[in-house]
């Protein structure tokens, strides 16, 4: 009987000792510093390096000591990186969706508004007017391709794994975000050098003055019926042209940083570079959308320009009539090309 006693005492001291000396075992097997401080690895951490929100605000990242070459393995832990990690994944996608989104959906609230803004038939006058060289128009769907190309898989970067990868399987995504890569990486340059060139052939024509003023106040025609006086390029159109100027520059410009990585910067500043260039990408695109509903279903008429690089001389004269008389005096023959009968519709 005292035997069975000396036993129920002896399982219920243990089963009152057990949950301590559990704690006690996972605490020391987290933690290899021992009581004197030092750990087993022959460190000495004191508690405030172990402490690391006092390391964050003494230095904005933290580095250990190294003796391979590369310095920057020595970063263990970059703040930064932190912000930055939930920009790219918690902002960006939102702020992207709603820009691209939001002119999609301007675009189409203006399409149900204004309608095709129409050249009449009666006006077309059956000759045509040069607006657009072969060279310039070379350049302009070189830029264009590589421009679209860049976008679909800059925002594959955004959306992919969100969007395209549930609905084609990993396997699928994986070979086609390569292939983005490539073309994002490739592609850029063509780009950059439409951009230059661009730049090149039309800054001339580009160079804000006072008759875009009067444009822009009577509503760039697109409000009403009235067509505004406009030389070569419209106010709206100088506004696309000095986009894709400064929004080109800044996308090479930081889109080289990424691509020739701590050349310049340090991973803090990369990041910043790769911030700059996703918010300037998507409003970039957003622009461009409308350039394009503009150039294609927005206006009768303009794609010829870029198409065949003639326009009708009526429709010319309609959108463009301080050029085509610019152009009439220079050629002083009328119009650079000769006439063509109008379509019979
Ligand atoms: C499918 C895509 C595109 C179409 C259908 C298109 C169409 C056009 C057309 C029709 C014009 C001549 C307008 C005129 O008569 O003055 C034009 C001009 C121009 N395009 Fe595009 N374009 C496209 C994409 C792009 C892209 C991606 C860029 C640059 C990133 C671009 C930059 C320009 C510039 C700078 C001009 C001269 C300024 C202006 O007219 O706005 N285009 N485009």
């Amino acid at each position: 009987m005292q035997r069975v006693a000396t036993l129920l005492g002896a399982l219920l001291v243990m089963a009152a000792l057990w949950p301590a000396s559990g704690l006690d075992m996972s605490a020391r097997a987290q933690s290899p510093i021992q009581a004197d401080g030092q750990n087993p690895m022959g460190a000495r951490p004191t508690a405030d390096s172990v402490n690391e929100e006092f390391l964050f605000k003494q230095s904005p990242k933290i580095t250990g000591r190294i003796s391979i070459p590369d310095g920057k393995a020595a970063n263990l832990i970059q703040p930064q990186g932190r912000q930055y990690q939930m920009f790219r994944e918690g902002w960006l996608p939102w702020i992207g969706a709603l820009v691209i989104l939001g002119m999609l959906a301007a675009l189409a609230a203006f399409f149900l508004y204004r309608g095709r803004i129409l050249t009449d038939h009666s006006q077309e006058s059956g000759k045509k007017i040069l607006r657009f060289n072969a060279f310039e128009r070379f350049t302009h769907w070189m830029t264009a391709v590589c421009f679209i190309i860049l976008s679909l898989s800059g925002l594959n970067y955004i959306f992919g794994k969100r969007l395209l990868m549930p609905l084609i399987g990993p396997d699928a995504f994986g070979a086609l975000a390569q292939w983005a890569k490539y073309s994002h990486v490739y592609l850029a340059w063509p780009f950059m050098l439409g951009v230059i060139f661009m730049v090149v052939v039309w800054v001339r024509d580009n160079i804000p003055n006072r008759i875009d003023w009067e444009w822009i106040k009577a509503g760039g025609g697109f409000i009403g019926s009235k067509h505004p006086h406009a030389g070569r390029f419209n106010a709206g159109q100088k506004g696309v042209f000095w986009m894709v100027a400064g929004f080109g520059a800044a996308m090479g410009a930081t889109g080289l940083m990424m691509l020739f990585p701590f050349a310049v910067f340090d991973v803090n500043g990369m990041q910043v570079m790769q911030v700059i260039h996703s918010l300037i990408g998507v409003v970039f695109i957003a622009g461009i959308l409308a350039h394009i509903y503009i150039g294609t279903l927005g206006m009768k008429g303009a794609y010829d320009a870029m198409g065949s690089g003639k326009v009708d001389l009526a429709w010319a004269r309609t959108h463009h009539d301080l050029w085509v008389e610019q152009e009439q005096a220079r050629t002083a023959s009328g119009p650079q090309v000769a006439s063509h009968p109008a379509p019979a519709e």
